[in-house]
């Protein structure tokens, strides 16, 4: 791993603000990655990482997916994340005095940039940031937010996964269809409805299997051990939860014929998306598929779209993910080159 110095003297984004929050003992790490469309959104994401360094990279790569996830799905702003590394998750008082000092931090940034939720950050938490400084997306709707935008995020990863059923399967239908969904949060739970909904034969998983389970009960569906999610047999693979479960190791073993969930940087490396080609694995690029949730938040409180707007703009997930595989088949490249092609075509106008 990188030191900290390394990874910014050597990131491709415009900014990086880096602040320690004695009390607790965490991190904050700011990665404003372009501007180039707009000011920069992205989500805050809190999680325990091994070392400060390791939290700065993901911000950095969370970052950069921002930018190509707001240029395809057509919003006029940047692409940012922050991470706040702590050393466990804060609850309570501890949990508010930090948010507080972070929102303190994005203070200072007046505007440039904008945040939502992430991993292990929630819309009581934007509530709470919002106390102190403005540019906060999806606080609750009494605090005159737009709320939790996981079931959005989970309807535009339904169209896509549709769309991609089309592609790989000749079909949109997914009556029938194997899906796994690989975690079962604010994003893979509502996911799971949608399919259940559709008479999709779901297999869930999640690393609290207490939760799996749960959920399997309600819906009628199968658990598997979050060990064992990239080996079992399904059509498509939905990972709803952590990136990186796409690489080297687990790609030849893939049972599905569809990649398409809700996890950012699914890919451990590029070269994966090269790796899914080769044995035949239709991957839905993880920025395009995932951009419901901002295109509702951004979407509802900063362009003043109505829900027919928003619902048109959440199945255009879909309509743009059949354009892309198209694109893909006729330049032999990969989903991901065809959709990183899209959205640099999107910066490169803009500049
Ligand atoms: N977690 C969201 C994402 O990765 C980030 C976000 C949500 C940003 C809501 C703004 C508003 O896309």
């Amino acid at each position: 791993m990188d030191s900290i110095e390394t990874l910014i003297e050597t990131w491709d984004g415009e900014e990086v603000v880096v602040a320690f929050d004695n009390a607790t003992g965490s991190w904050i790490f700011i990665c404003i990655h372009s501007t180039v469309l707009g000011p920069a959104g992205g989500g805050t994401r809190m999680k325990v990482y091994p070392t400060p360094a390791e939290g700065l990279a993901d911000a950095m790569r969370l970052a950069a997916g921002m930018t190509t996830k707001m240029a395809v799905a057509g919003v006029a702003f940047g692409g940012a994340k922050a991470v706040l590394a702590v050393p466990e998750l804060p609850e309570g008082d501890v949990r508010r005095r930090l948010l507080h000092r972070y929102a303190d931090v994005i203070a200072t940034l007046k505007g440039t940039f904008l945040t939502g939720p992430d991993m292990n950050t929630s819309s009581a938490d934007m509530d709470t940031i919002s106390e102190r400084c403005s540019h906060i997306f999806s606080r609750s709707e009494e605090r005159g937010g737009s709320g939790n935008p996981g079931p959005f995020t989970a309807r535009g990863v339904y169209h896509g996964i549709r769309a991609s059923a089309a592609r790989a399967f000749g079909s949109a239908d997914l009556k029938g269809r194997t899906v796994l969904v690989q975690g079962v949060g604010s994003v893979g739970a509502p996911l799971a409805e949608l399919l259940a909904a559709d008479g999709a034969k779901l297999v869930l998983t999640d690393v609290d299997g207490e939760r799996a389970r749960t959920l399997a009960d309600q819906l009628g569906a199968d658990t598997v051990a979050a060990n064992d999610a990239v080996e079992t047999d399904c059509d498509v693979y939905a990972p709803c939860a952590l990136g990186g479960t796409l690489n080297a190791a687990t790609i030849p073993r893939l049972q599905a014929r569809v990649v398409a969930g809700s996890a950012n940087n699914q890919l451990a490396e590029p070269a994966d998306a090269s790796r899914l080609r080769a044995v035949g694995v239709l991957y839905a690029p993880d920025y395009v598929i995932n951009a419901g949730g901002v295109i509702y938040a951004v979407g509802r409180e900063a362009l003043e779209w109505d829900e027919d707007r928003i619902e048109a703009a959440l199945a255009g997930i879909g309509e743009t993910l059949t354009r892309i595989y198209e694109r893909a088949d006729e330049a032999g490249r990969t989903t991901l080159a065809a959709a990183d092609e899209l959205a640099a075509a999107r910066l490169s106008s803009a500049r």
